[in-house]
């Protein structure tokens, strides 16, 4: 607990999935959290659970592929909590297509998953170098590294996020700011739901199934939090020596 105490983070994506878990981590050790946020529901939903379990949270409504979207919410962060040390990119869209996928397809993914990442990072780092440091995380994927089928349009996003990460990393670390990606298998989110559900799949069908849980040496799919476990680690001074590098949060999966 109080791993995060006297800091102030950003989570974009934070109203579901891993970014919830995420925000309800950091809340719990500590934080300041604001949930940058595009679907209004999810963030408010979000923000009074954190808020009445005691958590000091504020959801604030925002696009990650708008840039005066993305100033607005820097701009209430910082009056609201005075600064910003922690961002999390973990906003994303997951268009799953192959070579077929149209222009339109293209420009979502690319503007969600990377300029967006890229644009929250231009406009949170300069509050970082004001505060003499910072500490980001994206959210990669084992999809940053592999082939899969049909996943060309998403996985082309998230191998552009490994290696942003590392260009950042060496950009900013004159300025004390860390950038690290923790890159999850299959966790049990809203999309992973989804697509085993079509394929008739409950959670615990899901778990053993070989294209599943079944493919990685836990024989499982993770939950959210076990993926905001590792986040934490890479945001905390505990990874103060962490920058430029990969967590692999994917029960094994990638070391067959
Ligand atoms: N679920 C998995 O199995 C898995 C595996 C590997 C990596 N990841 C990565 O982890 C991250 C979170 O994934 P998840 O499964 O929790 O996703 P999710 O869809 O459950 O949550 C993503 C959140 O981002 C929000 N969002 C979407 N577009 C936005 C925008 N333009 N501006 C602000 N917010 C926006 C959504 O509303 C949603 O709340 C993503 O970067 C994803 O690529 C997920």
């Amino acid at each position: 607990m109080n791993r995060l105490s006297g800091k102030t983070a950003v989570v974009t994506g934070g109203g579901g999935g891993i970014g919830r878990a995420t925000c309800e981590r950091f809340a719990a050790e500590g934080a300041n959290v604001v949930i940058a946020e595009v679907n209004q529901e999810l963030g408010e939903t979000t923000a009074e659970a954190i808020t009445s379990a005691g958590g000091n949270c504020r959801f604030v409504p925002t696009d990650v592929s708008r840039e005066e979207s993305i100033e607005q919410m820097v701009a209430e962060t910082v009056g609201a909590f005075g600064g910003i040390n922690i961002l999390v990119n973990n906003a994303a869209v997951f268009v799953l297509n192959g070579i077929d996928a149209t222009i339109e397809e293209w420009h979502r993914s690319l503007d969600v998953n990377v300029i967006g990442t890229s644009l929250v990072t231009k406009a949170v780092v300069p509050e970082m170098r004001k505060a003499g440091g910072g500490s980001i995380v994206n959210l990669g994927s084992i999809s940053s590294f592999l082939g899969q089928p049909n996943f060309v349009t998403y996985n082309a996003t998230k191998a552009a996020v490994a290696t942003m990460t590392r260009c950042m990393a060496l950009d900013l670390a004159e300025d004390n700011i860390r950038v690290n990606s923790v890159c999850p298998g299959t966790v049990w989110t809203q999309i992973v739901e989804r697509l085993t559900g079509e394929a008739g799949l409950d959670r615990a069908a899901a778990d053993a199934d070989p294209e599943w849980g079944g493919a990685c040496f836990l024989n499982r799919i993770a939950d959210s939090s076990e993926i905001a476990a590792a986040i934490l680690f890479f945001a905390s001074d505990d990874a103060s020596y962490c920058t430029g590098a990969h967590l692999m949060v994917d029960g094994g999966y990638s070391a067959q």
